[in-house]
């Protein structure tokens, strides 16, 4: 008789497992890290606690055995090559991607995505089914996986079911685009508690229920039809794990390459650094239009001042992404060709991942971080930034349109689409005095080290498992007033269907 799986009280069900598999040239199975802020965040909730993590494995094809890693049960679920293009890259990444943020592209409907995406979402659920434990917590995560809370709970009534949005959730009137928006909402409806990065977006979810479903909605719950239940959805902003990331960024090694990095680029005046997914939602051709503009009206120039624009690779095989890329590539060739000098380029332009050790050696070589996102669920790299700074060092220059902003009001805010705006906040960012610069760090680094991803997940599970009502204690500060209030300045999208279009001008 084959022995029984192993059974978990809690259980993350993510698009991807923390580590990719990745064949290497030799043959040689490889795993690597996976890319991206939900797995950042999620990694270190998961090293703290014992639990399983479902997930695919990044790869086409059968899925390895369930295997464990640094203390995390990691069980993979397969997606076959068709699903990773309908799925994976159509359904999740051509039609929910850009609705969910601004329709800066243009979404794709298929059909034929719909349906493998159904079928995906079955697949998990009956995956986390099998891993969970009588009575366990299951914690779904992101867009990818918007049907599992309902097609869990009937597999499994016993559970307690959350899921959390990594990403925005869009105003009504851009998600009655989906063909199936009704389905996306009576998926999440089989939550006990669903989670925002933003009031806004928890807002938005409630209003598409009463809109588009016609459900009795009070504040922030919902009353599931045909039943007694209520489901709430509320804001609980995402972060990072502050502790064991300022401890990195302290250690002398990484101190000491931080040195070597701007050694290495000719110990300029200024350092500006860009850290994104190659992704159309994280403003980097507007970035990159607002620097080559101040390089050609001379405001600044190399040698003096250089940028470093971190690229990871990202979902390469959607048009929009490779469409991007050929864009970014360009620009960055123009602005080295037109404006860089012998041993001087204007920008430094890297398409790689790195490990965490070089990252915040980046982020502490750097004097402006620039951020801006046209539209950006969170953000982790801002925070990442403020918590490698413990020498009160450097700038954030952050746009309004990420969740960050909303906490990190102290920041250099900007709006991307606005050139000339953006192009007088980086030149603030680097001529206000050093000491009102650490007034700033200081007030971005205290609002990230009480608002850790402790905190988050803590508060995330107290919710759950209060569900429907409020927790009946905050685990450590109550909340401040920015995750309480409305935010303070109404972004676009709350205002208009139409959405922010991506080109700059
Ligand atoms: P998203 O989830 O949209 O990718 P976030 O800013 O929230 O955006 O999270 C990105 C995460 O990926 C951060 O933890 C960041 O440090 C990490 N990251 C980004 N670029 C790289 C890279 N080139 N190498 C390694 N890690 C990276
Ligand atoms: O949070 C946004 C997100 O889509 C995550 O779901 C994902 O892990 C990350 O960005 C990276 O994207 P992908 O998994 O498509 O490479």
């Amino acid at each position: 008789m084959p022995t029984p799986r192993p059974t978990y009280d809690l259980v993350i069900a993510a698009n991807r497992l923390p580590v990719d598999k990745v064949i290497a040239d030799d043959g040689e199975v490889e795993w690597r890290r996976s890319p991206g802020g939900l797995v950042t965040a999620m990694e270190s909730v998961m090293r703290s606690q014992p639990g399983a993590w479902v997930g695919w494995a990044g790869d086409a094809g059968e899925a390895p055995e369930p295997f464990d890693e640094d203390g995390i049960h990691l069980h993979p679920v397969p997606l076959s090559t068709e699903e990773v293009r309908d799925y994976y890259e159509g359904f999740s990444n051509d039609t929910l991607w850009p609705i969910y943020h601004d329709v800066i592209v243009p979404a794709t409907f298929h059909r034929e995505w719909w349906s493998s995406y159904q079928t995906v979402n079955q697949r998990f659920a009956e995956a986390v089914a099998e891993v969970a434990a009588e009575g366990a917590t299951v914690w779904v995560q992101d867009y990818q996986l918007q049907l599992v809370p309902t097609l869990l709970r009937k597999l499994r009534p016993d559970v307690r079911i959350g899921w959390f949005n990594h990403i925005p959730f869009p105003p009504v009137e851009l998600f009655a685009q989906l063909p199936w928006r009704a389905q996306l909402l009576d998926g999440l409806l089989g939550a006990d508690f669903l989670g925002f990065q933003r009031q806004a977006d928890a807002r938005n979810f409630v209003r598409a229920c009463r809109q588009l479903l016609g459900a009795q909605t009070k504040r922030d719950r919902v009353t599931v039809e045909g039943s007694r239940r209520q489901v709430r959805a509320a804001a609980i902003p995402i972060s990072v794990d502050f502790n064991g990331l300022e401890a990195l960024a302290k250690r002398p090694d990484v101190m000491a390459r931080a040195r070597e990095i701007r050694a290495s680029l000719g110990d300029p005046e200024v350092l500006m650094l860009g850290v994104d997914r190659l992704d159309y939602t994280k403003g980097i051709r507007h970035r990159l239009k607002a620097y080559e503009e101040l390089l050609s009206e001379r405001r600044i120039g190399p040698p003096e001042v250089t940028l470093v624009q971190v690229a990871t690779p990202s979902r390469e095989r959607v048009d929009a992404y490779r469409i991007l890329r050929g864009e970014i590539e360009q620009t960055v060739g123009r602005i080295n060709g037109e404006l860089g000098k012998i041993g001087a380029p204007a920008v430094h332009y890297l398409h790689h991942s790195y490990p965490r050790e070089e990252m915040a050696a980046l982020f502490q070589a750097a004097d402006v971080m620039l951020v801006t996102p046209l539209r950006d669920g969170m953000n982790l790299v801002a925070k990442e930034y403020v918590t490698c700074r413990h020498d009160l060092g450097g700038a954030l220059v952050l746009s309004e349109f990420t969740g960050a902003w909303h906490e990190l009001h102290q920041a250099f805010a900007c709006n991307p689409h606005d050139i000339e705006g953006l192009k007088q906040t980086i030149l603030r960012a680097i001529n206000t005095p050093a000491k009102d610069k650490q007034r700033i760090m200081k007030a971005l680094r205290r609002r990230v080290s009480d608002h850790d991803v402790q905190r988050w997940a803590a508060r995330y599970l107290a919710a759950l498992a209060a569900a429907p009502d409020l927790p009946q204690a905050e685990p450590r500060n109550p909340p401040t007033p920015h995750e309480v209030e409305t935010p303070l300045m109404p972004s676009p999208s709350e205002h208009s269907a139409a959405g922010a279009k991506g080109s700059p001008s």
